[in-house]
């Protein structure tokens, strides 16, 4: 292995992931683990230089602070503690600053400064080579960031041993399914499997028009679709996933609090089961796209913006019509091209255009008109639970508007959401 690091003993803190982050801005790699590690498996991570334990009020669960084994003070490796009444240990009162992380860093742990992308990748790749041996893998690739640097990485690993599956629901943007195919299919070789299924979730789905039934046909169907890809295959042991470490946070640690489930494995049968092969499990969002950089993705994959699960169905409000949909899919592909010429795509959280259900009257070419308003809507936030709207300049929301008019059949209005959240959600359904 090729890279030092500092294991934080997890007691709950919220602060950890702060800690992480700023052992890893100055050049070393950190890891949080339980906070019930046993002595022998901690010693046995490789080159842990050294050790943190974060107190403080959470490491309270039922009335009971939970603790280390005392045992790892004796392991020879410096710990540092936190807010926390770890004996003969430095213990500061609390969170240091830079100067006093670098000298325990640096001085005391005799850590060298040498996580990068380069030796994360090349650490990654041997332990996967380890895991897997000549087994098989498999992986459904949506074409998300999380999704495509996983697949980029297996690739550098084992090769032709990963098998991928991409399957486009008929939800995709303009061109998505395209650039999977090309980018993985054609320019890295993966063994790459693609399933059109665009009329067999259309047909699932026409005629609902309640967003929780559209959800559920969704996504059920993407595992029933995903699940009888993998019955076909041979000997798959392994299943590759996309699990970034703020998924693991959300789904709550042993101490931490749950925020939301977090189901990238979720409703594959019980008689489906797999080895989970999770490389970006320790990274953070930014470093992600890092990874997907140094591997070589293209910035319009990696630096994408979030896009849902059930894609555009959610976007096309009410009951899917294949028509209402081409006008969705066209009037998104313009107001990203021009969010992109102007800037605002590297500025902008998250930006699209939706289609209600219903139609008004307009005029064009002299004659009636009846037809769908195309809403835009774009939106900043930090953690999505709250958003504001972008103001965006006059001039290109003219520009926007004259082309979604010119350009996009049915459509005979374009109207912009100026609602933060809360009230409303990002999504409209
Ligand atoms: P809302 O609409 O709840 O959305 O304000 C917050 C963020 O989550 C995205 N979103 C989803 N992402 N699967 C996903 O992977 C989903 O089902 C889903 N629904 C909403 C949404 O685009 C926004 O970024």
């Amino acid at each position: 292995m090729k890279q030092d690091m500092i294991a934080i003993l997890d007691l709950g803190s919220t602060k950890n992931t702060v800690l992480a982050r700023a052992i890893r801005a100055l050049g070393v790699y950190s890891e949080i683990h339980p906070h019930d590690i046993t002595p022998e498996r901690l010693a046995a991570l490789p080159n842990v230089k050294g050790v943190v334990l974060f107190g403080g009020e959470n490491r309270c669960v039922d009335g009971v602070n939970v603790d280390v084994d005392p045992a790892i003070y004796s392991l020879g490796i410096p710990v540092m503690a936190i807010d926390h009444p770890a004996a003969k240990v430095e213990n500061l009162p609390a969170m240091p600053d830079e100067a006093a992380l670098k000298a325990w860093l640096f001085d005391v742990c005799k850590a060298e400064a040498n996580w990068n992308m380069k030796n994360f990748i090349a650490d990654q790749i041997e332990l996967v080579k380890k895991q897997v041996g000549d087994g098989k893998v498999l992986l459904a690739l949506s074409g998300g960031v999380d999704s495509s640097v996983v697949a980029a990485l297996l690739i550098k690993a084992i090769g032709k041993q990963l098998v991928c599956v991409h399957v486009n629901h008929g939800l995709m943007r303009k061109n998505e399914s395209e650039m999977v195919c090309k980018v993985f299919g054609e320019n890295l070789g993966a063994n790459l499997i693609y399933k059109d299924c665009t009329d067999r979730f259309l047909d699932k789905l026409a005629g609902v028009g309640d967003p929780e039934a559209k959800r559920k046909i969704i996504g059920g169907e993407f595992i029933r679709v995903f699940e009888e890809e993998a019955r076909k295959l041979e000997g798959i042991e392994f299943l590759g996933q996309g699990t970034i470490y703020p998924d693991i946070v959300e789904s709550g640690t042993k101490t931490a609090k749950m925020v939301k489930s977090h189901h990238n494995v979720g409703g594959l049968p019980p008689d489906l089961q797999f080895k989970l092969v999770e490389p970006l499990l320790q990274l953070f969002k930014d470093e992600v796209r890092a990874c997907g950089v140094e591997l070589g993705l293209p910035p319009e994959m990696v630096y994408r913006q979030p896009f849902p699960g059930p894609g555009l169905g959610v976007r096309c409000l009410g009951a899917i019509t294949r028509d209402r949909l081409a006008a969705l899919r066209e009037s998104d592909a313009i107001l990203r091209d021009e969010f992109a010429k102007c800037g605002l795509a590297q500025k902008v959280w998250q930006y699209f255009t939706l289609i209600p259900d219903f139609r008004s009257t307009g005029v064009k070419n002299n004659a009636r008109a009846f037809e769908w308003p195309v809403i835009i809507r774009a939106v900043n936030t930090v953690d999505a639970m709250t958003a504001t709207v972008e103001e965006i300049p006059w001039e290109i929301l003219k520009k926007i508007t004259a082309r979604i008019l010119a350009e996009v059949p049915g459509v005979n209005r374009v109207c912009m959401d100026l609602t933060p959240k809360p009230c409303g959600t990002i999504e409209w359904e």
